[in-house]
C-alpha cells in the first residue's frame, strides 16, 4: 500500500497526487515552506491529510528555528504557524491542526527549545496515527448503513490519498468491504481536478475493488436507472447546524439523491467539524486557477477572452444529507442538537466524567 504522507528525519515525505494515476513519485519536502507550497500546489490534498501535513510542517519548521531564547523562539514559530495554516482556505482540518500545534507549544513554552523541537514532531507524527484510526472508527460506523449488496456513488477523493490512510467516504466502503459486504463503486470524475478519475479509481482499482468511473454529469441518469442505492462523500469542513462542504459539484449530487430518494451520506471526523460556525454560509469557498477549467492536460480546449469561474467547493444544506458519519457515532437530523452531543460525549471522556 502506498503512504500518503509519512515524516522521516530529513523531511515530510508525500505522494504526488499532481502526477497520479500516471506515475507513483515521491517528494520530500525539507522546510515549513515547502510543505505549504505542496498544499498549496495540491501535491497533498483533502482535509484530513492537509491537517497532518500542515503540523507536520510546522514541526519541521519549528525543528529548524536557530535559536534556544524563548522570545525569539516563539516569534519565528508563530510565523511558521500563520504561514502553514493559511495555505489553502476551505478545509477546516488545517486550521484545526494548526490550533492544537500553537495550544501544545503554549503548554510545554516553559521547555528548553530543543525539548519542545521534540514534543511538537511526536505530536505531528500521532496526528497522523491518530487520524488513520479515526478513518478506521469512521469506516466501522458507517458499513452498517449500507445494505449487504449495495452500488455506492462517491464524488471526490475521500479515501487512502485525501487522508493519513483508509479514508472517511472510502473508509465507510472498506469498512463495509471488511464486514463481508458486497459493494460496488461509481466514481465521479469530479471536474475539473479530476480527483474522482485519477485519485478514487486509482486507489480503490490497488485495493481490489469493484469502480465504475463516470463523467460528473452521468449521477443522475444512473440514479434514474437504479443502479445507485446509497451516496457516501467526505467533507472539508461541516457547519454545527450540519451544512457540509466539499468538493464542487457535491452539491449536485446531493439534489440528485433527494430527488431518487436515495440516502446521502458525509463521513467525516471531528476535526472537519466548525463549531465557530452557525452554517455553511460562512465557509470561505476556494477559488483556482481558471485554467483548470480553460485547459485540459495542458491544452487549451476554451476560447480566450470570455469570463471563466472557478470555485472548488459547494456546500450541501443539511437538509438534503441523511446522515453524518464520525468517529463518534452517527448523527442524523436533527443535526444541530446530534452535533452538539458528539462534542460534548467528547469533553465528558477527557475529564472522565467527573461530577
Ligand atoms: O480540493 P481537494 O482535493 O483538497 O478537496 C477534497 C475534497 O473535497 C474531498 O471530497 C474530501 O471529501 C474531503 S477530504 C476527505
Amino acid at each position: 500500500m502506498f503512504k500518503t504522507i509519512e515524516w522521516l528525519d530529513r523531511g515530510v515525505r508525500m505522494i504526488d497526487q499532481r502526477v497520479l494515476p500516471t506515475r507513483e513519485v515521491y517528494k520530500t519536502f525539507r522546510g515549513y515552506k515547502e510543505v505549504a507550497g505542496a498544499i498549496q500546489d495540491m501535491v497533498i490534498r483533502g482535509a484530513p491529510a492537509i491537517g497532518v501535513a500542515g503540523a507536520m510542517g510546522i514541526a519541521l519548521g519549528a525543528s529548524k528555528i536557530n535559536t534556544e531564547e524563548i522570545k525569539a523562539f516563539t516569534k519565528d514559530f508563530k510565523k511558521i504557524v500563520r504561514h502553514v495554516a493559511g495555505a489553502r482556505p476551505t478545509a477546516v482540518n488545517l486550521g484545526w491542526a494548526a490550533r492544537r500545534m500553537e495550544a501544545l507549544f503554549e503548554a510545554n513554552k516553559d521547555k528548553p527549545t530543543a525539548e519542545i523541537k521534540k514534543i511538537l514532531i511526536a505530536e505531528a507524527r500521532k496526528m497522523h496515527d491518530e487520524d488513520v484510526l479515526i478513518n478506521k472508527k469512521i469506516g466501522a460506523n458507517g458499513a452498517r448503513l449500507l445494505k449487504k449488496n449495495s452500488t455506492v456513488l462517491t464524488h471526490c477523493n475521500a479515501g487512502a490519498l485525501a487522508t493519513a490512510g483508509y479514508g472517511t467516504a472510502l473508509g465507510v466502503i472498506r469498512g463495509a468491504i471488511e464486514k463481508g459486504k458486497n459493494i460496488k463503486v461509481f466514481a465521479d470524475e469530479t471536474r475539473p481536478f479530476l480527483q474522482g478519475a485519477r485519485l478514487t479509481a486509482w486507489e480503490l482499482k490497488k485495493d481490489g475493488i469493484d469502480v465504475t468511473l463516470i463523467a460528473d454529469n452521468m449521477a443522475g441518469h444512473m440514479m434514474q436507472q437504479g443502479l445507485i442505492d446509497a451516496v457516501v462523500v467526505g467533507a472539508d469542513r461541516i457547519a454545527s447546524n450540519g451544512d457540509a462542504c466539499n468538493k464542487i459539484g457535491t452539491y449536485t449530487v446531493a439534489v440528485l439523491a433527494k430527488a431518487h430518494k436515495i440516502p446521502f451520506y458525509v463521513a467525516a471526523p471531528l476535526s472537519t467539524i466548525d463549531m465557530d460556525i452557525k452554517t455553511g454560509a460562512e465557509i470561505p469557498i476556494e477559488e483556482r486557477s481558471i485554467k483548470e477549467i480553460t485547459h485540459m492536460a495542458g491544452k487549451r480546449l476554451a476560447p480566450t477572452g470570455i469570463n471563466v469561474r472557478n470555485p472548488v467547493f459547494d456546500v450541501t444544506p443539511a437538509k438534503l444529507i441523511t446522515a453524518i458519519i464520525t468517529e463518534k457515532g452517527v448523527v442524523k437530523k436533527p443535526f444541530k442538537a446530534g452535533i452538539k452531543a458528539l462534542f460534548e460525549k467528547k469533553k465528558k471522556k477527557k475529564t472522565g466524567n467527573k461530577k
